[in-house]
């Protein structure tokens, strides 16, 4: 999977813990042998860092694949797109030198994340006894927008006027949300006025890049083309699978690719799974394999491990195989991509999460029961740590023999095999496996 065979083929690349894996890296060195990139899911909550020698991009809408030239870059319909944020995404694209000529295409079937769903989801979070703690995004309100069928999509905006009076309308109702929610004061609704009157300037801007993301997808393939689905968030954070209340409000899963773009789900041949060497999470909700304040303070260093989104400190844990496993099989993975594998060069031990210890006995699958998964004791394996810098390995043969023993452990924990190792966050700190 480091490069595609020959042929039209397609390829998932998924996180498989709770986000912030490094898909963004792997999509962006994948993305060097294949002809278009796709998102399908998810919208500005997302943030995947790319460095490109030595500047750093944050995407949060657009493709990491935009960084090699000439690659088109999609967002499918399973994509709600902030059209400000995206707007923004662009133009700081252009500025810094990215040709973005004809490359950047948007579903004419996306939903629109508006400036009210922002202000929704900030208004809903503050009154709520059980924080999510969302990226404050917008995503949940548009998401419940769409499933509630009274969204705006991009093929919505075709008609100025009654664009304009889409507009209007859910204006009108998130207004009457949010004053029920209260705090929601003359001036911030004047600055929503002035916002959606941006938004409504920008729909010249979003037609010209309006197409059919699962026509344009389905004919590169038959012209025998590479693509690759990029997800966003990663599987305990699914609506569906993750470690619900505490989810996103999309379907983050390998699966959710064929909808969230329009091809039928024969069309994929590949899933690649993304896992950081350990574990990370960000916002509110269980993380099993969580470490104590002090060494959660130590790997958060080590790691840089804060929000390229929100700049929130991320909780860290080891190496959870349960939750692994579990991504393996709920996303029918063909590979896993293991990241930041160097940022445990100077750990003296380094454990992996082989099991559950609950009331009921020891679990070895991934409970339903997010109230369950709080109390669970994790059931630690400790590996000897290889103490030596592993960033200028370009082989598993480069590694140490420690590390290596570490890499076999977490493919057998996990029944992937694995692909991609990444020991660094520049796009030559990659290890390929065929
Ligand atoms: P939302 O997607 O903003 O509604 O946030 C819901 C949950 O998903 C929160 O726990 C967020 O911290 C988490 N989340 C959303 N996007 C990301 C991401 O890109 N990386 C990591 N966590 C995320």
């Amino acid at each position: 999977m480091g490069q595609p065979a020959a042929g039209g083929q397609c390829t998932v690349v998924v996180g498989c813990q709770w986000g912030d894996e490094g898909k963004g890296k792997i999509v962006d060195v994948l993305a060097e042998g294949v002809n278009v990139v796709a998102r399908y899911q998810g919208g500005a909550n997302a943030g995947h860092t790319v460095h490109v020698g030595e500047v750093e991009f944050i995407l949060h809408q657009i493709p990491s694949g935009i960084l090699h030239s000439g690659k088109r870059c999609l967002l499918g319909n399973g994509v709600v797109l902030d059209l400000h944020q995206f707007v923004q995404e662009y133009d700081e694209l252009r500025r810094r030198g990215v040709d973005l000529e004809g490359r950047v295409g948007v579903s004419h079937r996306a939903h629109l994340l508006l400036p009210y769903h922002r202000l929704l989801d900030r208004a809903s979070e503050e009154g709520a006894e059980e924080k999510i703690g969302t990226t404050g995004r917008g995503i949940g309100p548009a998401y419940e927008d769409k499933a509630g069928r009274r969204g705006i999509r991009v093929a919505d905006a075709i008609d100025e006027e009654r664009f304009a009076e889409l507009l209007e309308r859910g204006a009108a109702r998130a207004r009457e949300k949010l004053q029920a929610m209260g705090g929601f004061d003359a001036e911030a609704d004047a600055a929503l006025d002035r916002a959606l009157e941006e938004s409504r300037d920008l729909r010249s801007r979003l037609l010209g890049l309006a197409v059919d993301v699962g026509l344009e997808v389905d004919l590169a393939l038959a012209r025998g083309e590479r693509v690759l689905l990029e997800g966003a968030q990663g599987t305990a954070l699914d609506l569906d699978h993750g470690t619900y209340p505490f989810v996103t409000s999309s379907n983050t899963t390998a699966a959710a690719a064929a909808t969230g773009i329009g091809v039928g789900p024969t069309r994929i041949d590949a899933v690649l799974g993304v896992v950081k060497a350990y574990t990370t999470r960000v916002g509110n909700g269980p993380l099993p394999t969580g470490f104590d304040p002090e060494m959660d303070e130590h790997m958060r260093r080590l790691g840089g491990e804060f929000g390229a989104t929100t700049g929130r400190p991320r909780r860290c844990g080891w190496f959870d195989a349960v939750l692994a496993r579990y991504a393996a099989r709920v996303n029918g993975l063909t590979g896993l991509a293991v990241t930041k594998l160097d940022v445990l060069d100077t750990l003296p031990e380094i454990s992996i999460c082989t099991g559950y210890r609950t009331p009921q006995g020891v679990a070895e699958e991934f409970p339903a029961d997010t109230w369950g998964l709080e109390s669970v004791e994790p059931i630690l394996e400790t590996h000897p740590g290889w103490e030596s810098p592993t960033h200028g390995a370009r082989s598993l043969d480069d590694l140490p023999p420690r590390a290596r023993s570490y890499l076999d452990r977490i493919q057998e924990l996990t029944r992937a095999p694995i692909r991609m190792v990444s020991v660094g966050s520049r796009r030559s700190q990659i290890i390929h496996v065929h």
